[in-house]
């Protein structure tokens, strides 16, 4: 007996298992195929072009309907997100419409080269309709708790469905919940001392009939610029609030308009797009190209970055010249790099100062007064209604509680700024995915393909956590902290860097840039794509991370009754 035991000791946990031993690592054989899938559930929470794309890709492009059950929570009463919520006047994309689409979902009947917000909210309708992307989304849904369950390996969710919560749970949590989707209302004194109609550009009440009024924009972002555009000529009397300098640039992709401004497509403009397949392909892939060079504008010593300033000065200079107020003149020119604030073409914004019922007031904010705003010099204007374009929320952090292994929650993780792993994961919290989080390609061009390339990213972890027999995965610290490194160090060669107060630096002038991704649209495809299993932390169901194994076979086998040769296809041998 003390020589079996003895033996037993200096043999491997496989020679013991050979003779018979049941070690720490043991488990029975799992009677499956290799690979076999188990069903898991994923909630994602919110119904824009993230999470509608997840669906598309669950659904139809990925086929993954059979592993996983999914569920859209969603605490509007329609799809839509960005384009439900901004309905200021003026609302539009700024970025060539053809280039602004579902990747799954070209649009050959665009009306415009620069599609208006409603038109963009229609387009979003119908392709829900299309490609029945809302049969599992639940509307008037909003989720204020997930926390993580250790033992389950499941988030657990509650969510307020009219004033009543319900529960849910899933093994994979996804936040497609937006990082501009919380208006930031001012706090200036005296907000609500206010008699006449206060608004923010992304709660914008539709039955209010805003012209021949007296209006104040408080904001020269492009929201504000927006507004101003559409406002002006319609306002018996416009003033815009500013405190900082912001480039008006020439209209994006414009070399590839007809005269650089927007324009309708012509019906048979339209009828060759719907009809001529490569001609259009080729017209987008043109556009996708022309917009992905936004981010080497960006950089602050490529031409593309001197081009924008040499044109955008150029242009500015043209229209400002015909200005009467001086102090656009001396003021409206930045001297950071084009791009640090969020780049605006703003054709038309400049243009409205010419009119002599609108102006830009630059003294600071004192008060809201009962009737209108009172400037530190201490002058007040009246207005009927002050619009607050005042941007968003930017720090990432959800609008619910969540709570992640160990208590990790990000209002204390992300106190000082969010840092995430590709905008994807954080660690602390297993098998929670972010579209579009921190550091995402949001000022680089094609945003909504960087959209499509995480949600391909987040099923290729879906599907290994269901067919490797995964509990769960969480991106290692020091992962995180070395691609953070890089990031910013990358980041100080870019226009973001210089000192200007934008979103792109959680509404900070100087310091870390929290929002954009430190490469190009191409090079976050190809970093997802290639990601290394080796910076995460992989927990299994079982004590053996190889019970997927299963019965060593493959699926086509079938017991040896199926295709016993997979691998043997006509053409390649
Ligand atoms: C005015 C404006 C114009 C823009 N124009 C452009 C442009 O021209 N080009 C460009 O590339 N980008 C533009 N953007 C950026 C735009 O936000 C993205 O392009 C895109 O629409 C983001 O989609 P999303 O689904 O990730 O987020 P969102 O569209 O913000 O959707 C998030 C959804 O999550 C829901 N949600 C949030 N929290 C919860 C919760 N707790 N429970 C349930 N649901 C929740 C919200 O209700 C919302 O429907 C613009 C942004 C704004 C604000
Ligand atoms: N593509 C499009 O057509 C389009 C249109 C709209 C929005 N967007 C997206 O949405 C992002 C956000 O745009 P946004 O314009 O809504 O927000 P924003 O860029 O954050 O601009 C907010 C504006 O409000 C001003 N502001 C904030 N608080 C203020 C206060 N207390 N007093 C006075 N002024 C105040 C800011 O001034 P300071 O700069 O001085 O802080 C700034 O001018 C954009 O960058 C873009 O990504 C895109």
């Amino acid at each position: 007996m003390g020589v079996l035991l003895s033996k037993l000791q200096y043999t491997s946990a496989a020679g013991q298992v050979a003779q018979g031993q049941i070690t720490k690592n043991w488990v029975p054989i799992k009677e499956e195929p290799v690979y076999t899938p188990r069903r898991i559930r994923l909630i994602c929470v919110g119904a824009g072009f993230s999470g509608l794309t997840l669906a598309h890709k669950i659904k139809h492009e990925i086929k993954l309907g059979e592993v996983i059950d999914y569920v859209i929570y969603e605490k509007n009463h329609d799809v839509g997100g960005t384009w439900l919520q901004n309905r200021y006047p003026g609302v539009a994309c700024d970025v060539p419409a053809h280039a602004y689409t579902f990747l799954f979902e070209p649009n050959p009947n665009w009306s415009q080269f620069y599609a208006p917000g409603s038109e963009i909210q229609e387009y979003i309708k119908n392709t829900v309709r299309k490609w029945n992307l809302d049969d599992r989304i639940e509307f008037n849904s909003c989720v204020v708790e997930s926390r993580w369950d250790e033992a389950a390996g499941k988030w657990k969710v509650k969510i307020n469905q009219n004033g009543i919560i319900k529960e849910d749970e899933a093994e994979i949590l996804v936040s497609a919940s937006g990082c501009l989707a919380k208006p930031r209302v001012p706090n200036i004194q005296g907000m609500s001392d206010f008699k006449g109609k206060l608004s923010h550009t992304a709660d914008w009440d539709d039955t209010y009939d805003w012209k021949n009024k007296r209006v104040a924009v408080i904001g020269n972002g492009a929201s504000g610029i927006q507004t101003v555009t559409a406002m002006h000529s319609t306002s018996s009397k416009l003033v815009n609030y500013v405190r900082n300098p912001c480039w008006i640039s020439p209209n994006f992709s414009g070399e590839l308009t007809k005269d650089g401004n927007n324009f309708a497509f012509t019906e048979e403009e339209k009828r060759q797009f719907r009809e001529d397949r490569k001609a259009f392909f080729e017209f987008r892939k043109r556009l996708e190209n022309s917009v992905n060079g936004f981010c080497y504008a960006m950089l602050r010593d490529h031409p593309f970055n001197r081009e924008t300033r040499v044109t955008s000065t150029k242009r500015m200079q043209n229209v400002i010249e015909n200005i009467p107020d001086p102090s656009i003149a001396a003021r409206m020119i930045p001297e950071f790099h084009p791009g640090c604030r969020r780049l605006t073409p703003g054709h038309g914004y400049l243009e409205a100062f010419t009119n002599p019922n609108t102006h830009m007031c630059w003294e600071p904010i004192e008060r809201i007064t009962e009737t209108g705003i009172k400037t530190t010099d201490g002058k007040e204007n009246t207005f009927d209604i002050i619009v607050c374009a005042t941007g968003f929320e930017t720090t990432y952090i959800p609008q619910w509680t969540l709570v992640g292994r160990n208590n990790t929650t990000l209002t204390e993780k992300w106190k000082t700024e969010p840092e995430a792993f590709f905008a994807v994961h954080v660690d602390g919290l297993p098998n929670y995915f972010m579209i579009m989080g921190p550091n995402f390609v949001v000022a680089h061009g094609s945003l909504l393909a960087g959209i499509s390339f995480t949600c391909d990213y987040i099923l290729k972890w879906a599907r290994k956590i269901a067919t490797e027999d995964i509990k769960s995965i969480d991106v290692k610290k020091d992962a995180l902290d070395d691609y953070n490194v890089w990031a910013q160090e990358y980041l100080k060669r870019t226009a973001w860097s210089d000192p200007c107060r934008s979103w792109y630096k959680n509404g900070k002038t100087s310091g870390q840039i929290t929002a954009p991704y430190a490469g190009t649209t191409s090079h976050f495809k190809r970093c997802l794509e290639n990601m290394g299993g080796e910076h995460f932390n992989i927990n299994y169901n079982s004590l053996n991370r190889f019970r997927f194994l299963g019965n060593g076979q493959v699926d086509v086998e079938r017991n040896g009754m199926g295709d016993l040769a997979e691998y043997f296809v006509e053409g390649l041998w």
